[in-house]
């Protein structure tokens, strides 16, 4: 087989000589000789290189098993008698020991060698602070449709319905507001050390975006059953809930509409959101959080506050 092997690797060589290719290939059964020729010649090659060896292995090789019993790893006294010996001339002869100010200037530069790598750590970013507690919601400020930025008033959302939401701010600066949700003059702001927020821009639009991400329903009034403080977060059965999963972080919106449902797609968590958005199924371990919603003046939909727990994936969570 091994000489088989050789005369096809010969054949391989010849051929790629042989067979013309370019503009007047040489053709066998419609195909390129030359390919033909190499291909086949290089395969039967190897081909037989490899049964030649596992008949070598099979039929030649013998086969008895053989046991070697494993020695103790400790070394035997001598050995380690003289491998101290060793390390303590060696220690000797490199005056380490005589010569404090070199010894303790070399631990000292080995030793700050490790400060360049925690120093670097500090590329990571700076530390994210409270910002994963918070999103860009606050009192007053209004739901709006995700991509058309129009602000939504109960009245547009019928019973069923999921509407995907932003918060007003990504489209339009969001100016201070007094009790009532008026705007306050500039005068009256500086005063309360307040300052309109302005849209924010590139990345940080985005990071934003991400986290303020919520979706609004409307269910019939008399099948939500809000939880002890929640009475008041809903407007005749419309609800707002983050559109982030808590489990890992996926945008939800595959509503059910008959059983009020909401299933992520990633890991099939379904959160009950008549409930509280309890966890019904699925591995997400917290409900989805809940943002408090009333009416401004004009009619249309706006925030009672941020949302009251962190968004998103509950690593952080406390407890
Ligand atoms: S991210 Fe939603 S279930 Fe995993």
């Amino acid at each position: 087989m091994f000489v088989l092997s050789a005369v096809f690797t010969v054949l391989f060589c010849v051929s790629y000589f042989v067979f013309s290719i370019g503009e007047n290939p040489t053709m066998v059964l419609g195909l390129g000789a030359s390919n033909v020729a190499l291909g086949t010649c290089l395969g039967m090659a190897l081909l037989l290189i490899g049964v030649g060896a596992i008949q070598w292995a099979r039929k030649l090789m013998g086969d008895e098993e053989i046991v070697e019993m494993r020695h103790p790893a400790r070394s035997s006294d001598e050995d380690r008698a003289e491998a101290v010996a060793s390390f303590t001339e060696g220690v000797d002869q490199s005056g380490i020991g005589r010569r404090p100010l070199i010894r303790n200037t070399l631990l000292l530069s080995t030793g700050l060698l490790g400060l360049p790598a925690i120093i670097a750590l500090r590329d990571l970013g700076p530390l994210p602070g409270d910002k994963l507690y918070h999103t860009v919601w606050q009192r007053w400020m209004r739901v709006v449709q995700d991509v058309t930025g129009v602000p939504i008033k109960p009245e547009d959302l019928q019973v069923g319905q999921l509407v995907n939401a932003q918060p007003s701010v990504f489209y339009r600066p969001f100016n201070p507001k007094d009790s009532d949700g008026n705007d306050l003059t500039a005068a009256q702001a500086e005063e309360r050390g307040e300052e309109p927020v302005e849209v924010p821009e590139g990345v940080d639009l985005q990071q934003e975006k991400a986290k303020a991400a919520t979706i609004v329903v409307r269910m019939e009034p008399s099948a939500v059953t809000p939880s002890k403080g929640r009475e008041d977060w809903g407007i005749d059965g419309i609800l707002a809930y983050s559109k982030i999963c808590t489990h890992v972080g996926c945008p939800i919106s595959l509503w059910e509409q008959q059983t009020h449902h909401l299933l992520c797609p990633c890991h099939q968590s379904t959160f009950d959101l008549a409930d509280n958005g309890k966890v019904i199924f699925g591995p997400a371990n917290r409900a989805l959080p809940q943002l408090p919603l009333m009416v401004d003046s004009e009619g249309y939909l706006v925030a009672q506050s941020d949302y009251t727990e962190p968004v998103g994936p509950s690593f952080w969570e406390r407890g």
